[in-house]
């Protein structure tokens, strides 16, 4: 049986549609995310899950019972939020012993409860502090001490991590999911920060405008996104627009221009088609020699933007750009004019043009 399930949930704000008929399955200790852009319903799910909002039609189930009726309070849901949330005026054991509190739970058990929480998230001895005396990675780590200490049945986070700087948000991504594994609590996490997403997650449902678009493993979605949208929104994607030549059992050849691109088949396109040819930047090399038996197109270096550890190149081909990020350290030699930008067909993944 799934820890949640969600069936055929809708939920509007006036002409709003937020969620738009959206089923998920989320399995006992699973670390799900739901990843998409500003305004693609989220929240929204987080909080028909948590029961703060009803939906108009559609069912939550936890642990296989209907929640129809149920009020957030006896839904045993641990929740942290982008904002910490934290209670300014009571110390850090106080904000952690606050669900327990809540639930008149003993002082024994709530000062086991609390050091346990503590213990797990590495803040043992702050217990007299007060938020105000905290970083924001601890006041984090209190919040998730807090949604655990109570030893909920989900929890659910919404972007807990966006508000610390670049450095400490990954190590608390680190973090979160030893937490997470050592408790071993169905986790459904909300980001749009897609390496976020790809980090910490078991699995990844990519959203957009309400709907799903692809529930996979991080792999999956990264390497065989279901759609052009997933595609975009996982990553930098190349994009090459040309018409399919010929079709065979599992390729394609398409033309780009005035060169001729192999491809892993796809349902449904024949000869004459339209179609957009993705490719990855790390994908692509840049050669000054043309590689047999790769996609490769002719083309002249026009840029090449030094990133630290990796270098972007930017090719020219005709009227199409490719992106190519490679080792700093390959590059060198590379002159600007008269290059290769190549790739393996198994890297590429085509879709269909609409129209
Ligand atoms: N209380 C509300 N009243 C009216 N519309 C709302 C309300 N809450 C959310 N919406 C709308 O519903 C849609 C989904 O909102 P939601 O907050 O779930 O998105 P989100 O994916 O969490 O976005 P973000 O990444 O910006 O937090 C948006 O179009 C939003 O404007
Ligand atoms: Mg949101």
């Amino acid at each position: 049986m799934s820890a949640i399930t969600l069936d055929g949930l809708i939920k509007r704000y006036g002409a709003t549609v937020a969620v738009d008929g959206l089923s998920l399955e989320v399995e006992k200790g699973e670390f799900l995310t739901l990843l998409g852009p500003s305004g693609c319903g989220k929240t929204t799910i987080l909080q028909l899950i948590a029961g703060f909002l009803v939906p108009d039609a559609g069912q939550v189930f936890i642990n296989g019972e209907p929640m129809a009726g149920v009020p957030p309070e006896r839904r045993n849901i641990g929740i942290v939020f982008q904002s910490y949330a934290l209670f300014p005026h009571m110390t850090v054991f106080e904000n952690v012993a606050f669900g327990l509190t809540m639930r008149k739970a003993g002082r024994e058990v709530t000062r086991h409860a609390v050091a346990e929480a503590l213990e797990l998230v590495r803040l043992s001895g702050l217990e007299q502090r007060f938020p105000k005396q905290l970083s924001g990675g601890q006041q984090q780590r209190v919040a998730i001490a807090r949604a655990v200490a109570i030893r909920p049945r989900v929890l659910l986070f919404d972007e807990p991590l966006s508000n610390l700087d670049a450095k400490l948000r990954r190590q608390m991504r680190t973090e979160l999911r030893e937490i997470q594994r050592r408790v071993g609590i169905t986790t459904v996490f909300v980001t749009h920060d897609q390496e976020e997403a790809l980090t910490l997650s078991d699995r990844v449902a990519v959203m957009s405008q309400g709907r799903l678009q692809q529930v996979a493993t991080p792999q999956e979605v990264y390497r065989r996104p279901a759609t052009r949208f997933v595609a975009d929104f996982l990553g930098e994607t190349n994009a090459l627009v040309g018409v399919v030549r010929d079709v065979d059992d599992d390729h394609l050849t398409m033309v780009v221009g005035d060169a001729l691109l192999r491809a892993p088949a796809a349902p449904g396109l024949r000869p004459g088609a339209r179609v957009a040819l993705l490719v990855r930047p790390e994908h692509v090399a840049v050669r000054v020699t043309p590689t047999r038996g790769l996609n490769s197109l002719s083309g002249h270096l026009s840029q090449a933007v030094f990133q630290g550890a990796r270098t972007a190149y930017v090719v020219r081909a005709g009227d199409a750009e490719l992106i190519s990020t490679a080792d700093s350290r390959a590059g060198a030699g590379l002159g600007s004019d008269g290059v290769f930008a190549e790739w393996d067909a198994a890297d590429s993944i085509v879709f269909a043009l609409d129209e």
